[in-house]
């Protein structure tokens, strides 16, 4: 062994005992003979994983597709196999170049002989199996393999006599266990724990009612005799560290057409068009893994580069899945990062009717943050109130089609909904080079999570915003969670209302209380703001508030009466700035503001959230996340937390509009008005 290419052989190399391999060989060799007869191929220099001739390729009766490795090691087998397939006389099939697939090693024949079970994931691609399909004549079920030490199908999978299955289910992703479980009834299902599968149980060679492996647990050999199996034990450690064993090292030419089998593919595939700056913002990476993760295949067929800064590239993406349903959910992802189908298979969004309101028709469009279009009637419309996790609901109207956006709530009788994934496009808007990459620059530029030393950078662009829309009479929105007033940004906050900065508050129930509780008794949860320290007694601080605002039945009575004078909460009352307080299960109270029903809550952010240009998310994630769903892309998002998992979260939506910092949010907001301050002083300039 001179070369790794699987994780049996990493440590391994070297270690190998000649002697003990040879000896190891002989005995599967001699078992074998008593119960088939058997063929050998003529070892060649230079190429030691030759041994295992279940790579050599697959045969069906008289025809062999020969295998194309994935790894160069191999890669010179494939001549010597090639020549002795055409000595026996096989009918030999040769996959394109590039399109790799490793014979029998990755294809198992179900052994009632209707259909082929075809691995991939690590050494063959998904996109052999329609062209084995074709050549064969036979119905192929692909298997997605994902644990890389059972790297081919057969280290991990292994069909039996009477319709019996030996697995190991882990090795396969949940799709691939479904599509077993389809096929193979429960009681002929034989599923094997973590030790036998290290010890390649399921690499064994079946003949009849023998089976022969290298060493089975008591327990599963029980199983096997159970089901009519005879176990024979050889051991073949030294093929072990090369990452095979018995099935590996033998390949069975004798394979039988059943008549049974018949050719029907559930394999799809789509072509898809990107545009855009795909290398510089990492969207052909994105999407590239995204289909592969969802259990796809790909090939690029065209990519041209943009060579200009600013030029755009283009691909187009041939993708390959093995059934409709992951291609769905394939394609559904592609969309949202704005790639399109092609011009040739584009058709009308499909459309369901609504039956019970409230419930969406299954297989509905999860739409996104992104403007989206669908097409009907062979026209592109623009869907409205866009947002994200919401159906996309179409009704006819006097004036045309209308397309929403909407809440699977709010769906009513007689309106459709698209469904699956035809006719739908988002728009991606393509930011230029220098928008992405420099955020030293005003503006809101990287979507990216701030260094400390980016934080008074980041508060310079900010200020600079919140003055511009201040001044154009625009819309900037603060969700603010209690840390606000903890970290002692509430005249900060009442500062910013006070001037004009801020339209409208979104918070809960704790960010009124402790902020009231601090104008009237000079503490946040019964800490002393001006101290430091606790207050005794304190800890009652915040019920007391409750009650006294309770008592004059709102906030704003509260401000009126004169109980409540300064702080956030009177600032926005004083300068008709509007809240919304949304309950949760922990409020204490509530005050009488705090909107408990949190259906008519999330409707109230919404109204308030209309037209904003900004938002800051000030150390609240709950209603952060909450007010980015309701939010399409295009609008600022600022969002400060000191909790650098939060930020990013946050700030992760794909869309460049949004900046995170991670920092004291006290301080955050001190340095923002610091600045705001600056930019409304006299000019004068620096002697
Ligand atoms: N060293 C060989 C490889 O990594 C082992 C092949 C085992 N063969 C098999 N059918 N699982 O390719």
């Amino acid at each position: 062994m001179d070369y790794v290419i699987n994780p049996w052989m990493e440590g391994n190399i070297h270690k190998s005992s000649r002697d003990r391999s040879v000896e190891q060989w002989q005995k599967l060799h001699h078992i074998l003979k008593d119960h088939a007869i058997v063929e050998l191929v003529k070892p060649e220099k230079g190429w030691p994983d030759m041994v295992f001739t279940a790579n050599a390729g697959l045969v069906l009766d008289k025809t062999v597709v020969l295998s194309r490795f994935f790894h160069k090691e191999r890669q010179g087998e494939e001549p010597h196999f090639k020549a002795w397939f055409e000595s026996q006389g096989f009918t030999v099939h040769e996959l394109p170049k590039d399109l790799p697939f490793e014979g029998a090693g990755d294809a198992l024949f179900d052994r009632e002989g209707r259909y082929l079970w075809a691995g991939y994931g690590f050494r063959s691609e998904l996109d052999s199996h329609p062209l084995i399909a074709e050549w064969l004549k036979i119905e192929v079920l692909s298997l997605r393999l994902m644990d890389e030490r059972f790297y081919h199908l057969d280290t991990c999978f292994c069909p039996l006599n009477g319709g019996y299955l030996l697995y190991y289910p882990p090795a396969f992703d949940s799709y691939s266990n479904r599509l077993i479980e389809m096929r193979v009834p429960p009681e002929k299902r034989i599923a094997i724990e973590e030790p036998d599968a290290v010890n390649f149980a399921c690499n064994a060679v079946n003949i009849n009612e023998t089976v022969v492996m290298n060493k089975v647990s008591d327990n599963l050999k029980a199983r096997l005799a159970e089901a009519g199996f005879k176990v024979i034990e050889t051991p073949l450690s030294e093929f072990l560290k090369a990452g095979g064993a018995a099935k590996c090292l033998t390949l069975r030419v004798t394979e039988p057409i059943i008549p049974d089998r018949h050719a029907t593919v559930q394999i799809e595939t789509r072509t898809v068009r990107m545009e855009g700056h795909l290398l510089d913002a990492g969207l052909i990476n994105q999407a590239l893994d995204l289909i592969v993760e969802g259990g796809g295949s790909f090939k690029v067929q065209q990519f041209n580069l943009g060579e200009e800064r600013q030029s755009t590239s283009n691909a187009l993406i041939k993708i390959t899945a093995p059934s409709h349903q992951v291609m769905e959910d394939i394609i559904s992802q592609l969309i949202d990062i704005g790639a399109v189908s092609l011009e040739e298979d584009i058709q009308d969004a499909k459309l369901e009717p609504v039956h019970q309101s409230g419930v969406s028709p299954d297989d509905f469009y999860v739409t996104t943050i992104y403007p989206t279009e669908i097409r009907v009637n062979g026209e592109w419309i623009r869907v409205q109130n866009q947002r994200m996790d919401g159906a996309i609901a179409v009704t006819e109207t006097s004036e045309g089609i209308v397309a929403k956006c909407k809440l699977l709530r709010d769906l009513i009788v007689g309106e459709k909904v698209v469904v699956d994934v035809a006719g739908i496009r988002t728009i991606r808007k393509t930011e230029s080079r220098e928008q992405r990459n420099t955020p030293q620059e005003f503006g809101f530029m990287s979507a990216g999570v701030s260094s400390e030393r980016r934080v008074e950078l980041i508060v310079e662009q900010v200020a600079w915003e919140l003055r511009q829309i201040r001044d154009r009479g625009g819309k900037v929105i603060v969700t603010a969670g209690p840390v606000v007033i903890h970290t002692g940004g509430a005249e900060h906050l009442s500062h910013l209302v006070r001037e004009g900065y801020v339209q409208a508050l979104l918070g809960g129930n704790a960010i009124a209380v402790h902020d009231i509780e601090q104008s009237m008794m000079g503490t946040s949860l019964g800490v002393d703001m001006k101290q430091g320290t606790a207050v005794k007694g304190g800890h009652r601080h915040h019920l007391k508030v409750i009650n006294a605002i309770r008592r004059c039945g709102s906030i704003a009575n509260a401000v009126e009466k004169g109980i409540l004078t300064t702080g956030v909460m009177y600032e926005c009352v004083k300068n008709h700035v509007p809240f919304s307080l949304a309950g949760s299960i922990r409020d204490d109270g509530p005050l009488p503001d705090t909107q408990m029903d949190l259906i008519k809550a999330q409707q109230h952010y919404t109204e308030l959230l209309q037209g904003a240009e900004m938002i800051l998310m000030l150390s609240t994630m709950l209603h952060s996340i909450g007010v980015g769903n309701m939010t399409a892309a295009g609008v600022k998002m600022v969002c400060v937390d000191i909790n650098p998992a939060v930020v990013t979260k946050l700030s992760d939506r794909g869309s460049v509009e949004s900046v995170g910092v991670v920092t004291d949010v006290g301080l955050f907001l001190s340095l923002l008005v610091k600045q705001l301050d600056k930019l409304t002083s006299r000019y004068h300039l620096e002697v």
